[in-house]
């Protein structure tokens, strides 16, 4: 299936199926979750935290993303591959135009980028190209230096109100979704209620947006030292590799020093 086929199956799963997204970041996690049967799976630049061990992604670069989703797509063959333009990646219109080909260049079907309606110019330069754009509005992680912390949002009518006139100028745009991240669950049902393109949550209630979208290491709970109020781990990786890697070392250290002894 061609990528803009991809997107507009997504945007067509409004009102009929929830869409089921998850992050992903290397060659065999991308094949195992397409396995499964994920629809979305973002290459996010939540990597530079998760798999870089940077403090947040505001040190994400294009290399990494390159890199990363180039991997994710050797191993993907149904789900649609979103690449995130990363911080200053997208500045200006041309900018985010360059940068948006560079990832489809390199295996991603779509491009997501964060904020509302100062970025419209941006998102109608993608789109102008025949690429297809995710939105992210509410908590927007690359803003974490200037607002201080991970906040809550959504919490007053005036937020909200912020948050559906960007929701709304992205669909004008063209997008064909939208990441609500940590917004009130109440005011993401709201939004998504007088959206018509999907609206994708991540820290907003289950069941207030269209589909759900989670880091892949905090479903698997392969990174245990930060891990969001929200997140529903379902597996204990961190766990199972420190004891297969100790039983690996006793076993070594154990059988060497039986082959001294013989
Ligand atoms: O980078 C990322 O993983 C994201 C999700 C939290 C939506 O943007």
């Amino acid at each position: 299936m061609k990528s803009s086929e991809k997107a507009e199956r997504i945007k067509n799963m409004k009102g009929r199926n929830p869409v089921s997204c998850l992050t992903g970041y290397d060659f065999a996690t991308g094949k195992l979750l397409d396995e499964v049967g994920v629809d979305l799976i973002l290459v996010g630049d939540s990597l530079g935290m998760v798999v870089l061990g940077f403090p947040d992604t505001t040190h994400v670069t294009m290399e990494h993303m390159l890199h990363h989703t180039a991997a994710v797509a050797r191993g993907v063959k149904n789900a649609l591959i979103v690449g995130d333009l990363p911080i200053h990646s997208y500045d200006t219109p041309a900018e985010a135009l360059t940068n948006a080909k560079l990832l489809i260049a390199a295996g991603a079907d779509a491009v997501k980028l964060e904020g509302g309606l100062k970025q419209i110019k941006k998102v109608a330069a993608i789109i102008d190209a025949g690429i297809a754009v995710f939105g992210h509005m509410g908590m927007l992680p690359q803003r974490v230096l200037m607002e201080g912390g991970y906040k809550k949002k959504g919490k007053s009518e005036g937020e909200v109100n912020a948050i559906i006139e960007g929701c709304l100028a992205l669909q004008e745009a063209g997008c064909f979704g939208i990441v609500l991240e940590s917004v009130v669950g109440e005011s993401a049902a709201k939004i998504t209620d007088l959206l018509e393109i999907p609206t994708i949550g991540i820290g907003c209630g289950l069941g207030n947006c269209d589909g759900e979208i989670a880091v892949i290491t905090d479903v698997i709970g392969a990174y245990p030292w930060f891990v969001p109020p929200f997140a529903n781990i379902r597996a204990d990786v961190a766990g199972e590799t420190k004891r297969a890697v100790a039983e690996y070392i006793s076993d070594v250290t154990r059988r060497e020093s039986q082959n001294r002894q013989d």
